[in-house]
């Protein structure tokens, strides 16, 4: 049946028009309005060289998207806008291995990743990519606003191909580590003893496309001298970090920065997948990946609406969100901060960014190379609702530490929150409704003590909810609308809906199936959110067009009358047996027989995912020792005493379990601070 039948064959919805919002037509163009809320929300561009995991979808355009449809919801003006981030060494690289061109790797992993997104329901304004005439003017033009004033020009000596005749990237160069003498060590780190190296340390360096022995050659690269801006930057942080919120993660890693000083930043190399640098003597050189991409935010708006300017250059009427994976946040808060500062035209800066911590997958690392863990394109393959994948990534989010994702956990989530709370609220009532009274919303009053305790409840609840997602705590959140929709749960048991109550007195029926449906029609638009589809269902279930998220409820939006629609399922369950399928399909600890055959080139990577996995204990040689940095070294030592302390003592399993646990912890923060440092 088309819509048009749909809507035909149905009487017209009878409701408080207040409460509903239409979000299906949204105007082709949204441009900020004043006196409005103007909201642009940002994804981190995701690179393009890779098939993203469940950890990437959550850190950030997964979250967003929460967010936006939260703004939308609510009635903002709002834009949500991401896309891929294409050039640097990583895609020169990839395309190299792959034996394509730049272009053909990009425009496929562009696909796949639009394509994974769209499959998470995820609700774009633009959904665009880097490489675009736009982002070259407006890198360009960013640039030359502040060359004058910001940059110097610095000579570096690099190893050099003369054969390909191009300057090496630190894992375009492979030779024998200095350390522990394994052959097959790169440039940038021996995948064997875990040392970080730089590609001039390697004994009988190598050139990985063509094997010759690269040579040393000087190089002129551009400077970005963030120190000028220290001061002003300063100020803005302290401002913008207070109006904007912003989690206490967020704060410690950019005062580090400023703490330690800012330094000149090389923002040019020696690649041809990038955009170009325009000065003489610079002119074969792009600039530096994490220069260009944030630029990728205004420019994907630019190819949006030519009026990008409206929303980036509009600091007093636009407020900007920003999402991203913890590394990102020192190229958000300091780094492009202080090139729009230095810019003469006033720029929309950020005012609330919100960072995630890493989703672990069964306790280890996601790895394609080992073939763990679950990708964009599996979970499309399982057969399991994208509301489901939603609401156990958003419930599980990695908000203030890291996250597990387990098979376990995520069948639980669906047989005894999805199904078990929400599923059986809603179907329930709108059974009892189209069983009992033909679909028709009875007159009803909402005066009783009963409906007076829920309304207040449900209020003081929905409160809570509209304050966690203003803070952008969108964990909370979905926990609120699960929470109201157990306190339905509640109201309908201690009411005992059923067929009696419907024969021996059926003004109290009627005012708790009123009062029922339009709880339904509240969580409807509570979850609409975190699960578009499961809302967009409950709406088509009530016949009632969205509903938009209000401060207050009042149990009486939907006006008698009103025809209802037919009862469909929510959710349905899953079979606990499903978990170890999965599990070892995926891979995951508890099935060692997934590990595939290991070629070298995998074993290599999964000795780095090891090293990787297991963190640091001190800052390699050479590397800078942030504030940050010598805290964690502290707090590794302090942690491994109490290991040794605890098992000398022979303490309880637990209570070891519990140290070793807090070690790794520190370990693995300890190498990202390091992979910062040495901005990887
Ligand atoms: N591509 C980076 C990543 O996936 C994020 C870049 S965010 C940007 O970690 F704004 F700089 F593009
Ligand atoms: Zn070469």
């Amino acid at each position: 049946m088309s819509a048009v039948q749909a809507t035909l064959s149905r009487p017209a919805p009878k409701v408080d028009e207040k409460v509903t919002i239409d979000l299906a037509n949204r105007a082709e163009t949204v441009l900020p309005k004043p006196n409005e809320r103007n909201i642009l929300i940002t994804s981190a561009l995701p690179y393009v060289n890779n098939v993203p995991h469940l950890g990437n979808i959550i850190g950030c355009v997964l979250s967003a998207d929460v967010y936006a449809r939260f703004c939308r919801a609510r009635g903002y003006n709002t834009i949500y806008i991401c896309g891929t981030d294409e050039y640097g060494t990583a895609t020169e690289t990839k395309a190299l291995t792959d034996g394509v061109t730049c272009q053909e790797l990009c425009d496929k992993y562009h696909a796949i990743h639009k394509q994974t997104y769209e499959w998470f329901s995820c609700d774009f304004d633009k959904f665009g990519r880097t490489p675009t005439p736009w982002h070259t003017k407006i890198t360009q033009a960013i640039y030359k606003e502040i060359e004058k004033e910001l940059t110097v020009e610095r000579t570096l000596t690099q190893l050099y191909c003369e054969h390909h005749k191009s300057f090496l990237a630190d894992r375009f160069v492979e030779g024998t580590c200095p350390k522990c003498s394994y052959p097959d060590a790169r440039g940038d780190q021996c995948d064997n003893c875990g040392t970080l190296l730089e590609p001039t340390e390697l004994i009988n360096p190598k050139c990985k496309v063509d094997g010759t022995t690269p040579v040393l050659k000087e190089t002129k690269h551009i400077f970005l001298d963030l120190g000028k801006e220290q001061s002003k930057l300063e100020a803005w942080v302290d401002k913008s970090s207070v109006e904007g919120k912003w989690s206490a993660n967020t704060i410690n890693i950019t005062k580090s920065w400023l703490k330690e000083g800012l330094k000149e930043r090389c923002i040019t190399r020696d690649l041809k997948w990038g955009v170009p640098v325009p000065k003489d003597g610079f002119r074969e050189k792009v600039f530096y990946v994490w220069f260009e991409a944030c630029i990728g935010y205004p420019s994907i708006t630019a190819s949006y609406t030519e009026q990008w300017e409206k929303w980036w250059k509009n600091p007093d009427e636009v407020e900007l969100y920003q999402f991203m994976g913890k590394d990102n946040v020192p190229f958000h808060t300091v780094v492009f901060p202080s090139t729009l500062l230095g810019q003469t035209e006033k720029w929309t800066l950020l005012k609330h960014v919100s960072t995630t911590e890493y989703l672990q997958y069964e306790s280890g690392k996601f790895s394609k190379s080992r073939g763990v863990g679950v990708f964009g394109n599996h979970v499309q393959e399982i057969g399991v609702p994208v509301a489901v994948w939603r609401y156990y990534l958003l419930s599980n989010r990695p908000e203030t530490s890291d996250s597990q994702f387990t098979w376990a956990n995520f069948v639980a989530c669906n047989n005894n929150e999805l199904l078990a709370n929400l599923g059986n609220f809603v179907n329930r009532i709108v059974k009892f409704i189209n069983a009992n009274y033909g679909g028709v919303i009875p007159e009803y009053e909402v005066d009783g003590a009963p409906e007076a305790a829920l309304v207040k409840d449900v209020n003081a609840l929905l409160g809570q909810y509209v304050e966690a997602l203003e803070g952008v705590k969108l964990r909370q959140g979905l926990k609120l609308a699960m929470d109201i929709s157990a306190r339905g749960n509640l109201y309908m048991q201690d009411n005992r809906i059923d067929n009696k109550l419907f024969a021996n007195e059926r003004k109290r029926c009627d005012a708790v199936v009123a009062a029922a449906a339009n709880l339904v029609y509240l969580l409807g638009s509570l979850i609409y959110p975190y699960m578009p589809t499961t809302a967009e269902a409950i709406f088509r279930q009530l016949n009632l067009p969205q509903r938009r998220i209000t401060d207050t409820w009042t149990a009486s939006d939907i006006r008698p009358g009103h025809v209802i629609g037919k009862a469909e399922y929510l959710f349905t369950i899953i079979k606990p047996e499903k978990a170890d399928e999965w599990r070892a399909k995926y891979g995951g600890k508890q099935d060692g027989t997934a590990e595939p055959e290991q070629s070298k080139t995998s074993k290599r990577k999964a000795a780095k995912a090891k090293a990787a996995a297991q963190g640091l204990s001190e800052a390699p040689e050479g590397c800078e020792r942030t504030p940050a940095i010598v805290e964690l070294e502290r707090q590794i030592k302090e942690a491994g005493e109490a290991v040794r302390n605890l098992k000398a003592e022979k303490a309880a399993a637990e209570l070891v379990k519990e140290a070793v646990e807090t070690l790794t912890k520190y370990k693995m923060e300890l190498q990202t601070q390091v992979d910062l440092v040495l901005h990887k």
